[in-house]
């Protein structure tokens, strides 16, 4: 292995300028060349692509976003999007590919792998926190922080008013940000697909709240795919328990903004595993952290796996709230 190349794909985390750091510093420790491919697959099919050198990793740690940018291409689910990206790394002759991403992202690379025969190493960089063969993803700690942050100050408000707050968080199908952020933020209540519960249960528990003393109170939401989806809540809590109430859609604002320095160490080492991976003939894999030791898994059960939620943590929210 000679030349290596690396990409960021799908929404951008907080964590993934630390990542690339890593894998361009790791990669001149193993005398390897690496290259940066600019908008994820869209530039690889475009042959966007960027010397990397130590210099040019430069004081990035700190920031979120991508210095390689990022995208989400319908082409490369072609295969003959997928032919042009194996044309480009052929006529660059590289023979190494990290990808840092989150499931989207390992689907296309399961298959370039597969038809390219080049070796694809995964690294796990989202904030949803929904890839198998990790305990975290790069990115998921900070968009935590940075919701139980809006929280905090919802928090406030809310007890000055003594009103109901439905806090929308992101996590796409997952509740991950959902479940930690409520039980750090203290939510009386959750809203997550991975535990259904209708607005009848909703008004029940939160009666429940208000007739023993409560005066204010925070619900924790999940977009569950569908941003947006708490204005209806809402509204069905008002019409059918006269609650009236506030939404808060935190949005993009949790995908931004410095990584923590939990995200910086995970992505710094998983960055580092990854040139070693592709050294040791592990292409078709990603790295990932599981009880604080590397861990391989094949990139197909990344995204055909599921990552479950913490047992346990549902109920103690129940247990410690209202
Ligand atoms: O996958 C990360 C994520 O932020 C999800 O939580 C969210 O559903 C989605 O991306 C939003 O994507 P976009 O930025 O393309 O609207």
């Amino acid at each position: 292995m000679k030349k290596i190349a690396i990409l960021t794909s799908g929404g951008d985390a907080p964590g993934m300028n630390a990542c690339i750091r890593a894998a361009v510093r790791a990669a001149l420790a193993h005398d390897l060349d690496i290259v940066g491919i600019r908008w994820g697959y869209a530039g690889l099919m475009n042959g966007d692509i960027v010397p990397l050198d130590r210099r040019s990793v430069t004081n990035i740690i700190h920031h979120g976003g991508t210095i390689l940018g990022t995208a989400r291409s319908e082409e490369f689910r072609t295969e003959s999007g997928r032919m042009k990206a194996i044309n480009v790394l052929q006529q660059k002759s590289i023979d190494g590919l990290i990808l840092i991403g989150g499931d989207g992202t390992f689907r296309g690379g399961t298959l370039l792998s597969q038809e390219s025969g080049i070796s694809v190493v995964g690294v796990p960089g989202t904030i949803d926190n929904d890839c198998y063969g990790t305990d975290y993803t790069i990115g998921f700690d900070t968009a935590v922080n940075t919701a139980v942050e809006a929280i905090d100050r919802i928090r406030d408000t809310a007890t000055a008013h003594d009103r109901l707050f439905f806090v929308e968080v992101m996590g796409r199908h997952t509740g991950f940000i959902a479940l930690e952020s409520g039980i750090a933020g203290g939510a009386e209540e959750l809203l997550i697909p991975e535990v259904p519960m209708d607005s009848d249960q909703l008004c029940k528990r939160l009666a429940e709240y208000f007739k023993g003393g409560k005066k204010s109170a925070i619900v924790v939401v999940s977009e569950a795919e569908h941003p947006g989806v708490t204005f209806r809540i809402s509204r069905e809590v008002k019409e059918k328990a006269g609650f009236d109430s506030k939404v808060c859609i935190l949005g993009h604002i949790q995908r931004g903004g410095a990584p923590s320095a939990r995200d910086r160490v995970l992505a710094s080492r998983l960055g580092a595993a990854a040139v070693k991976a592709l050294l040791d003939n592990r292409g078709g894999y990603m790295v990932g952290e599981i009880n604080r030791e590397i861990a391989y898994t094949p990139l197909k059960d990344t995204w055909e796996k599921q990552n479950s939620l913490h047992p346990g943590l549902t109920d103690l929210l129940h247990i410690l709230s209202g």
